[in-house]
C-alpha cells in the first residue's frame, strides 16, 4: 500500500472529528467521517420505516442507500442518494437510534465495505467507532481519544444548543451512555482500543495541542 491511513476512534463526542478535520487540512489528506455514514443509514431507516430485525428489509434498504461526500472548506457535505442531510443527520431524531443501527451485522458490513474503498489510493484521515480496529487494522497511524464524561457532555450540548436544539444537559449525558455502551458492547466489530493506538486525552488540551501532539506521532510514522 502506497497511501497513508490515519485511524481516529474512540467514544462519543471525544473530539474525534475536530482532530481529524484540522489534521487532514494540514496534511492536505482526505478527512472521512465514518460516523456521517451511520448517521445517513439511519435517517435512511427511520424515514422508510425499516423494522431493524427484519434483516431481509435490512438488506433491501441498503441497496437503495447511497452515500456521498463532498468536501467543503469549512465542512463535508453528506448525501443520501444526492439529498444533502448534513444538517438532518446531526440531530437528536438521529442520534438516538444510530447506535441500534450501527449495531446490525448487514449494515456494518456494507459500511465497512464502502470505507474501505474510500481508503483504496488516497491518503485519508478516517474517524469512527472500529476504524484502527476493523476497517484499517493496517493503519499507519491510529489514535485513539479519550475525555472526561463532563467534558464530553459539555462539548455536545454547547454543540446542540448552537444548532439551535432545545435539549437538557440530562438528555445529552444520557445519549452519550446510551450510545457508548450500545458501541461498546455489541457483538459486530465493538468500539475498542487498538493494542497498537496512541491514546489521546484530551480532556484539558486545546484544539492546537492536540494537533501538535498528532502531527509528532504522524512524523514518527512517516
Ligand atoms: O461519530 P458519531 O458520533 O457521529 O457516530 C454516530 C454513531 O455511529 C456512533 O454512536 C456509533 O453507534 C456509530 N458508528 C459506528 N462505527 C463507526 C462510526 C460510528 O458504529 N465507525
Amino acid at each position: 500500500r502506497q497511501n497513508f491511513i490515519i485511524a481516529i476512534d474512540g467514544f462519543s463526542s471525544c473530539g474525534k472529528s475536530t482532530v481529524a478535520k484540522s489534521l487532514a487540512k494540514k496534511l492536505h489528506f482526505v478527512f472521512i467521517d465514518s460516523g456521517a455514514m451511520y448517521r445517513a443509514v439511519t435517517l435512511y431507516f427511520l424515514r422508510n420505516d425499516i423494522d431493524l430485525k427484519d434483516v431481509e428489509a435490512v438488506n433491501r434498504a441498503l441497496d437503495e442507500i447511497h452515500i456521498d461526500f463532498v468536501p467543503n472548506t469549512d465542512k463535508t457535505q453528506v448525501f443520501l442518494n444526492d439529498e444533502d442531510v448534513s444538517d438532518e443527520i446531526r440531530t437528536m431524531y438521529v442520534s438516538d437510534m444510530v447506535s441500534e443501527v450501527s449495531a446490525i451485522k448487514e449494515v456494518r458490513r456494507a459500511m465497512v465495505a464502502q470505507q474501505q474503498r474510500l481508503g483504496k489510493r488516497r491518503n485519508i484521515v478516517m474517524d469512527g467507532r472500529d476504524i484502527g480496529t476493523t476497517v484499517f487494522p493496517d493503519a499507519d497511524l491510529k489514535i485513539f481519544m479519550t475525555a472526561s464524561p463532563s467534558v464530553r457532555a459539555e462539548r455536545r450540548y454547547a454543540e446542540l444548543m448552537a444548532k439551535g436544539e432545545t435539549i437538557t444537559m440530562e438528555e445529552v449525558v444520557e445519549n452519550l451512555a446510551h450510545r457508548d455502551h450500545i458501541d461498546s458492547t455489541r457483538e459486530e466489530s465493538p468500539l475498542r482500543q487498538a493494542a497498537d493506538a496512541f491514546v489521546l486525552d484530551n480532556s484539558d488540551l486545546t484544539q492546537e495541542e492536540q494537533l501538535q501532539i498528532v502531527l509528532e506521532e504522524y512524523k514518527k510514522r512517516k
